[in-house]
């Protein structure tokens, strides 16, 4: 059985375990991490990785970080140290609104208990952060549930990099929808994954999570989506999403952008599957998400082998933003946000307060 994505082993004193994701496919290595410093390296190298998983692994890394801290200390010298923490882990990685979600959850709930002694504060951010874990696995299954429907029997759904269990608690989102189906009986359809340069998550990681799961799965370099779109073998994309602003814009993968354009160029839909804890509703559009840029190696460099001359010039975001006129439907864990844009973004969030 495949292990878990991420998940903390013991009591308050215990670890972290995580898939070491720059291993995979050929190995999978299971990594214990017992420090913030340890935890912020596998962010920022993409050992974890996936917007819901750095989400999860920075409240696990508050509980790490109060380690250090003894048992009758001050509730200062507590709050002092998640506050630390906290800012610490969240120079890892700029895009992912999850991270920070997580975090600033995890101070709210510091923040809320009575000045409870530091044991007790220990053991309810331990709680909280299993809760985001847990949270985040069922929401992965009612995004499953909720578009399942969307791929059609037959049908051919092209995925860029990789929104699966490896990017989540579990089950994936933009992977969901292709897990549910299956689950549903749907069991003819063909997913076409993009190998997903620079860091290549879509060959690595995509294709081993659904051919574990049975699903029949090609594999074709980023610049031949618009040759399958042509000949008629694309029937829906679907991707996940890093950060969604409250009208729609969503940041995902480098390249994902490139394939919404392509999609709409053939009429074929491009659905977006993420649950709401990955929308920014602070931020009006698009043109605010903060885009990671990354070292040149990961551009001019495959497998440690250099593949361009030494000191080419290189430019090399990690995501793009793709405009909410080229979305067809956002998936969520409370359902289906058709056609989205300021309002329908805003209607779907007040139904979940409402309901
Ligand atoms: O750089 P990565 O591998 O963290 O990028 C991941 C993605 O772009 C995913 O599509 C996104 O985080 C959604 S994961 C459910």
């Amino acid at each position: 059985m495949t292990p878990k994505t991420i998940r903390w082993v013991g009591d308050t004193n215990g670890h972290v375990e995580l898939i070491d994701q720059t291993l995979l496919p050929v190995e999978c290595r299971i990594l214990s991490i017992r420090s913030v410093k340890t935890l912020w390296e596998a962010i920022r190298m993409l050992r974890i990785r996936g917007a819901p998983a750095i989400g999860i692994a920075a409240a696990y890394g508050l509980v790490l970080g109060l380690q250090d801290i003894q048992d009758d200390a001050s509730r200062e010298e507590t709050v002092k140290k998640i506050n630390e923490s906290a800012d610490y882990l969240a120079t890892s990685r700029p895009t992912a609104v999850n991270l920070f979600w997580a975090l600033d959850r995890m101070r709210k709930t510091a923040a809320s208990l009575p000045a409870a002694d530091t044991k007790q504060l220990k053991e309810r951010l331990l709680v909280e952060a299993e809760a985001i874990r847990d949270e985040d696995a069922a929401s992965c299954r009612a995004i499953g549930r909720h578009g399942a429907d969307l791929i059609p029997a037959g049908g051919g759904v092209l995925t860029h990099c990789n929104a699966g269990g490896l990017a989540t608690a579990e089950y994936g989102t933009a992977l969901a929808l292709m897990f549910a189906a299956r689950e549903q009986g749907n069991t003819s359809f063909r997913v076409y994954a993009d190998e997903t340069r620079p860091l290549l998550q879509g060959a690595r990681l995509t294709c081993w999570e659904l051919m574990q799961a049975g699903i029949d799965t090609t594999l074709i370099c980023d610049n031949m989506a618009g040759h399958l779109m042509g000949r008629g073998m694309i029937d829906l994309v679907v991707t996940g999403a890093d950060r969604i602003a409250a009208n729609g814009d969503t940041a995902n993968k480098i390249g994902t952008y490139s394939l919404a354009v392509l999609a709409r160029a053939h009429e074929i839909p491009f659905y977006v599957a993420a649950p709401t804890s990955s929308f920014d509703l602070s931020i009006p559009d698009g043109s605010q998400i903060p885009i990671e840029m990354r070292q040149s190696e990961e551009v001019t460099h495959l497998a440690g082998q250099p593949t361009a001359p030494p000191d080419v010039q290189v430019y090399n975001p990690a995501f793009d933003v793709t405009p909410h006129e080229y979305i067809a439907a956002i998936v969520t864990e409370k359902g289906i946000i058709t056609k989205p844009n300021s309002q329908s973004v805003r209607e779907h969030f007040n139904s979940i307060q409402a309901g």
